[in-house]
């Protein structure tokens, strides 16, 4: 298995105070910094787009981690990597031809992920996971932070992992210290963490609890 990462997702953190969210988690051990872009079509939320990742960029050194709930994500793509993103995540129900999204990704020089829904089924991006350098494995409907883990959306991580030892196994959706153990267990190496982390009095402290955890999880 990869090593273990914590990637924190900004979406609870308070919007007009962003810097000092990425310094908090930065100071805290963060890994990456899941970004979760939402257009208002594909999930029943919006977020924010190119520009705001561009000033986040010129924030932090932490690799960008943009998760793509969008429709038609294609047209979107160029304008992250432009921004500064370092890995692109696309959802399989987004687009009509994943492996062409995949590769416009990388061809831009970016890591490409993958993802799907908790009701998708994990043969639909089987075929497409010796060519991606993430799968995110949703264990909510995407759109909101704050949201309980689906149970049974656990099982896609350990038929993941049976498939591909290395591949960088990310889970999203209800990630906390009660359940961390247990997603370890079934595969995954990269959690994303939002409300665990940005709904704490404390955020550089919730990070270091994880980063704390994580360390004795490995050992
Ligand atoms: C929701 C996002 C998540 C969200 C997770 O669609 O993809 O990254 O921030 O939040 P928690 O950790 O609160 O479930
Ligand atoms: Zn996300």
């Amino acid at each position: 298995m990869p090593a273990l990462k914590l990637a924190p997702s900004i979406l609870n953190a308070d919007f007009t105070e962003l810097g000092i969210a990425i310094e908090q988690v930065e100071k805290g051990g963060a890994d990456v910094l899941h970004l979760d872009v939402m257009d208002g079509h594909f999930v029943p939320n919006l977020t924010f787009g190119p520009p705001i990742v561009e000033c986040i960029r010129k924030k932090t050194n932490l690799p960008l981690d943009c998760h793509l709930m969008v429709s038609n994500p294609e047209f979107l793509i160029p304008l992250f990597v432009e921004a500064g993103a370092n890995s692109l995540t696309v959802h399989v129900e987004s687009t009509k031809h994943i492996d062409r999204t995949i590769q416009q990704i990388k061809e831009l020089g970016c890591k490409a992920g993958i993802t799907l829904n908790p009701g998708t089924p994990i043969d639909q991006i089987k075929h497409v996971l010796d060519v991606v350098d993430l799968v995110l494995v949703m264990t909510i409907n995407p759109g909101f932070g704050g949201q309980k883990l689906l149970p049974y959306c656990v099982d896609k991580i350990t038929e993941i992992r049976a498939l591909q030892p290395d591949l960088d196994i990310q889970i999203d959706g209800g990630v906390k210290a009660h359940n961390l153990e247990e997603l370890y267990l079934a595969g995954a190496n990269n959690f994303v963490v939002g409300s665990a982390i940005f709904n704490q009095p404390n955020p550089q402290v919730a990070c270091e609890n994880f980063k704390k955890q994580m360390k004795t999880l490995q050992s």
